[in-house]
This record gives C-alpha cells, structure tokens and sequence, in this order.
C-alpha cells in the first residue's frame, strides 16, 4: 500500500473542508457574515439581563484545526433549494464553533440603535408617509434594520395597491432577494396557483412580507427584526386599505393578529385588524405555502381557507 504522504493529507483536509462548506451551502447558508457564529437570542436575553459589559480585547485567535474534520453523512435537507419555511418548521443548525468570545451587542441592527429606539423610531417615520411610494422610499434608506445590509434588495412588495386582499408572508427567500418582489421562488408559484383556485391574481391582489429583507442563508427574521420592521408593513397595509388581509403562516399571523396560537390553531379564522384611524378590517389566517409544499396533505386545509376567503370577497364585493 502506498504510504500516507503530507501532500496526501493536505489533500484529504482540503476535501474534507470542501464538503463542509458544501454542508452549509446545502442547508442554506450562502452569507458568511462573520468569522464565528452568533446566538442572536442568547445575546438579546443577555442584553436585557446586564447592561452591557466593558469590551475587552479579543484573546489571541487560536490556529485552524490542522485535523481533518470528520466525515459525516449529509443530513435529509428539508426546505428545496432557495425555497424558505415558515418559523415553525425550520430547525436550527448545532453550531460547531465555540460561543463568541465578545461582548454581547445590546441591539439588532447595524446603525447602533436598540432595537426598541429602532422600532419607535420606524413608527414614527412610518406614521409620516402618505403614499406607500413614499413609505417605500423611506425603506429604501432605512438603516435601522441590519438585515438591509446583507440583502441585495428591498422587497417591498408585489401586485396591485388597489387590490381589495392584501397577502403577508414572512420574508423574502433568495428568489426574492434577487428579484426585489415577493414570493417569487417555488413556495409563489403555489400562491398564484392557490390565489387562482378563487379567482385572483396578481392584478387583484396585493403582496407584502412583515420583513422586506432576505434574512441571511434564509434564516427565521428575530424578534427584534420583526419588531423593528413592524410599522412599516402596518403603515402598508394602512395605506393600501384592503378589504381583507391574509396573513400567510405563522410569523405573519402572530405578528399581525397578536395570536400567540400556532399555526394550525390559528387557521381558518377571521380576526379583528385596527387600521391607525380606527376603522377595523378582517385578517384571515392559513397556511405559508412553502409550509404546503412540504405537506401537500394540509392543503385540503388551505383550500377550505381560500374558500372563506372568496365568500367573505363575494360578500363585501358592495363595499370597494
Ligand atoms: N416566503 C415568504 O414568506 N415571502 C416571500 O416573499 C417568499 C417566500
């Protein structure tokens, strides 16, 4: 047998390496946006626990591990490449690296606010556009929310403003990113085939996400991102003024109706929206349609949805 020889070694490293990286690249993750992983939420409870240590200088980097990584199968992926999953159905990835070594940050986004200044502050920008041309330019400056800075583009929306249903998902995927439109990728095509089944399309009917930037590597947006960007899909959604809004999974659903139900609870429901001047509409909650590209059995559930969602369109037909 051939004896081992360095350039052998160095060979087997490097390919073990490759499929590493291939590993990640498969489970979504295309961004490296720092040289250790973050646990955003440990850092937030940490943050609201302590005020915010001294930092103190980094201890030397330690070198690369010069052991080949071990080789392990590939784990089922379960969301199809570029396609996103709602909040409820994605699973976290164990980190392999060692828990950051700086100090907690004490916010979420990259212009150094809190992320309770962030959201007070979109408010009240939000709360001054008259146009939702306006409110789009203002997110197109917006630096309160880190995730514009690792997006491509903003995502604001899709379909008609005049539309009498207005659509919210959750966050653009990389289809969307891409693009600058939302639900664009596998899980929109099933929208417009869906939103078809009852007679609309994208000319009568309007499409937003509660977050207008790709997470990173499609990552579930956090509390604090949702929070930041809330205003401003409330201030879209005021100022499109639908009839009916559909609140698409989880995320959508909670953040919008205030529901702390999972999604399959939640379902299937009419709930109380407040516009800003008081006037209320209805929010109906259903199923993400990447969601139902995992589980085509549930769509039998989403169709009895969709089927609400038409009567309640037919009956108001008056009204717009
Ligand atoms: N999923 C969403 O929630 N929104 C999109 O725009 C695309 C996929």
């Amino acid at each position: 047998m051939e004896p081992m020889t360095a350039s052998h070694a160095d060979t087997d490293a490097r390919a073990d390496l490759m499929s590493y990286l291939d590993f990640h690249v498969e489970a979504g993750v295309d961004a490296a946006l720092d040289e250790r992983a973050h646990d955003r939420f440990a850092e937030a409870e940490a943050a609201a626990l302590a005020p915010a240590p001294r930092a103190e200088p980094a201890p030397p980097r330690e070198p690369l591990p010069r052991e080949p990584l071990p080789r392990e199968p590939l784990p089922q992926r379960d969301p199809a490449p570029g396609e996103d999953a709602p909040l409820e159905f994605r699973r976290e990835l164990p980190s392999r690296d060692p828990p950051p070594r700086e100090p907690p940050r004490t916010y979420g986004n990259a212009a150094g606010a809190k992320p309770g200044e962030a959201a007070d502050d979109a408010r009240a920008r939000a709360a001054q556009m008259t146009t939702l041309a306006e409110l789009e330019a203002l997110l197109r400056g917006f630096e309160g929310c880190g995730l514009r800075f690792t997006a491509k583009n903003l995502v604001f929306a899709d379909g008609n403003p005049q539309a009498r249903v207005m659509f919210v998902g959750e966050a653009p995927g990389a289809d969307e990113d891409r693009i600058g439109k939302p639900f664009m990728g596998r899980s929109g095509q099933l929208l417009d085939r869906m939103m078809a089944a009852i007679g609309l399309d994208r000319s009568s009917a309007y499409i937003s996400n509660v977050v207008p930037w790709r997470p990173p590597g499609n990552r579930n947006p956090t509390p604090q991102e949702i929070s930041i960007c809330r205003p401003f899909v409330e201030r879209q959604i005021e100022l499109a003024d639908p009839d009916i809004l559909v609140c698409l999974g989880a995320p959508a659903t909670q953040t919008l109706t205030g529901t702390k139900d999972g999604i399959l609870k939640a379902r299937g429901r009419f709930y109380p929206y407040r516009l800003g001047d008081g006037r209320e509409i209805r929010a109906l909650a259903t199923l993400h349609p990447a969601y139902l590209l995992r589980q085509p059995v549930q769509k039998r559930l989403a169709w009895r949805d969709f089927r609400m969602l038409k009567a309640a369109l037919d009956g108001s037909a008056a009204g717009r």
